[in-house]
């Protein structure tokens, strides 16, 4: 039965044109970004901006699966309503960032090994109790000089499947987020290359660890040229390029990819979310959605500034950037939608 519960919730995470949104940065990163837009760095202002998101007007309409982390996922509506109430409430999934971090990976200059399982399945039997339905675990993948190793991506792989058995076996979907970065001035061949490498390298650990792939999610990178590289590509060739990968590596099992989005430009992500779903949805066995964190807040955060008096315009900025991706998933987005709110 529960893997049946299981083999829904994938499905209701990924249906009606609806996407993840991530708000799960760790203290540290969420620090970054406010200290950044000069936001004091607080468990209050965290706090507050977190309700700002949850309470958005018809974020659930667009938005199917929000990912918290651990600190959010205890905290509360200034009148007290626990932030998984007001999330349920609005008819979006809770789900929980479980990984505690990459870190640098011994023997291996330059590349990164995620951490987090020790003591993981006590911890997800706790978020099952506060009502996760769902948990996050990223890697990252680097590309450089020599870089990926065999070794960064197989421990990677490897880390993954196992945070990927426990969840099934407590009860949540695992989404699973290999992240290829766009860090570098590699090409869109080596991005496809690497990301095609690591995706048949989880694949085959989540077998070994007998993950059911019906009830997981893959979260994956675009492929994309570096950030850095002087031949940057078109829409639709990031979509060409990015859908033949996934045909390459992700079984037809899987019920469905929601791409982060690793620091595009918010626009620039949906337009290419879209190119994917006007290009291929007809042919796909997978649905192809979205789980961005920055292009979804990104605006709705630089308008909120961390003061009240902001609150309804970042909200109406944070529910347009979910509305432009589920008609980005539905292959309907265009930039005449981005003129609205401008
Ligand atoms: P971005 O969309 O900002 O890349 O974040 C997605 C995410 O959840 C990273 O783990």
């Amino acid at each position: 039965m529960r893997l049946q519960d299981i083999i829904n919730t994938a499905k209701i995470l990924v249906s009606s044109n609806k996407g993840l949104l991530a708000m799960d940065e760790s203290n540290p990163t969420c620090n970054k970004r406010f200290a950044k837009l000069g936001i004091s760095q607080t468990e209050e202002a965290r706090r507050s901006y977190r309700e700002l998101i949850v309470t958005t007007p018809g974020l659930g309409d667009c938005i199917s699966g929000a990912i918290l982390y651990d600190e959010t996922i205890r905290q509360q509506k200034k009148d007290g309503t626990p932030f998984v109430k007001v999330i349920a409430d609005a008819g979006i999934i809770p789900g929980i960032k479980v990984d505690i971090g990459a870190k640098d990976m011994a023997g291996h200059p330059g590349e990164k090994i995620t951490e987090g399982l020790d003591g993981l399945r006590d911890r997800l039997k706790g978020y099952f109790q506060m009502g996760a339905r769902f948990a996050k675990w990223r890697a990252v993948i680097d590309i450089g000089d020599n870089i990926p190793s065999r070794g960064c991506i197989e421990a990677n792989a490897h880390a993954l499947a196992r945070y990927a058995a426990l969840c099934q076996e407590a009860g949540l979907v695992p989404v699973v987020e290999p992240e290829v970065l766009m860090d570098g001035d590699h090409s869109l061949e080596i991005c496809s290359e690497v990301t095609e490498k690591v995706l048949r390298t989880v694949f085959n650990q989540l077998y070994m660890q007998r993950v059911i792939l019906e009830g997981t999610i893959l979260k994956p990178n675009m492929v994309l040229p570096g950030l850095d590289c002087p031949k940057q590509e078109s829409v639709d060739k990031v979509a060409d390029a990015t859908v033949k990968c996934l045909l390459r590596s992700v079984p037809a099992s899987v019920p469905g990819i929601a791409f982060l989005s690793g620091g595009q430009y918010s626009e620039l992500a949906s337009a290419r979310l879209n190119s994917m779903n006007v290009r291929f949805r007809s042919r796909l066995p997978w649905a192809l959605a979205f789980s961005f964190a920055r292009a979804i807040q990104q605006p709705a955060l630089e308008i909120w500034h961390g003061e009240e008096k902001n609150v309804a315009r970042a909200q109406q900025a944070l529910h347009h950037r979910a509305m432009c991706n589920r008609a980005a998933r539905g292959g309907e987005y265009n930039e005449e939608m981005e003129k609205i709110l401008k």
